[in-house]
């Protein structure tokens, strides 16, 4: 099967050795999408062979998922911290001599303002990738989420910067996408990104803006899957 951006057994392949990386007595941040999908059900079944977890879920889907495959749940107020959160990106700097290296965009889910806050708050955070999200510098649109009220005057402040934004849309019918958080989303295009700190830094100046996709200097590790097996990168 293949899925948009790259092929199904690469994304297995990333998410499956991610979840090799959890321990008995882990407390797990579980992103979205669908290559953290395939770390989630990894776990389910670790979990049905006997490996004691809890879970903190980044959005509706992977806490349904999770629910299903039998791992237990719980929040960021109920625990000390997580010990390490597997989450997928949209696109992935991988050029070591970069100062962006290892930086992200993602939110391609809407669901990277809590998967930001979970990610963060893990001692280690893993992001789990086929070869199609590599990339040697930032491209792609930058979800930023916004308040429902705020959506035209921060798209405003988006083309003081450059960038072109549009409001995400769920088609014709269900009007535009909203997110768990009850919030809209402008998918905000910059083109190439040539400073992704400095972009991020300026996003969340915005007031209205309640979270950007940009996720830079967060990741430990980048398993990216292949044909054939899974290249780590640091
Ligand atoms: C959701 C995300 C996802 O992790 C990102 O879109 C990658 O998804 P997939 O693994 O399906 O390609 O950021 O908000």
């Amino acid at each position: 099967m293949k899925t948009e951006g790259g092929s199904d057994a690469a994304k297995r392949r990333a998410g499956e050795r991610a979840a090799e990386e959890v321990a008995d007595g882990f407390v797990v941040g579980l992103g979205t999408g669908s290559t953290t999908a395939h770390a989630i059900r990894a776990l389910g079944r670790a979990v049905d062979d006997g490996l004691e977890i809890r879970g903190v879920p980044t959005s509706f889907q992977s806490r349904q998922l999770a629910l299903e495959v039998g791992i237990e749940l719980t929040d960021l107020d109920a625990v000390d911290g997580l010990d390490l959160a597997i989450d997928g990106a949209d696109q992935v700097v991988d050029d070591p001599d970069a100062a962006a290296h290892g930086a992200l965009i993602k939110g391609g889910g809407a669901a990277h303002a809590r998967e930001k806050f979970v990610d963060a708050a893990a001692d280690r955070f893993v992001v789990v990738v086929d070869p199609s999200k590599l990339t040697d510098r930032l491209e792609r649109s930058v979800p930023v989420a916004v308040l429902p009220d705020a959506h035209t005057v921060v798209a405003d402040r988006i083309r003081d910067l450059d960038g072109e934004p549009t409001l995400r849309d769920a088609g014709e019918k269900d009007g535009p996408v909203v997110t768990d958080s009850g919030n809209l989303i402008l998918d905000c295009a910059f083109g190439s990104i040539d400073d992704p700190d400095e972009l991020a830094t300026r996003l969340s100046r915005i007031p209205g803006v309640v979270e950007h996709g940009l996720f830079v200097d967060m990741a430990d590790a980048t398993y990216v899957g292949t044909d054939d097996g899974v290249a780590v990168r640091r």
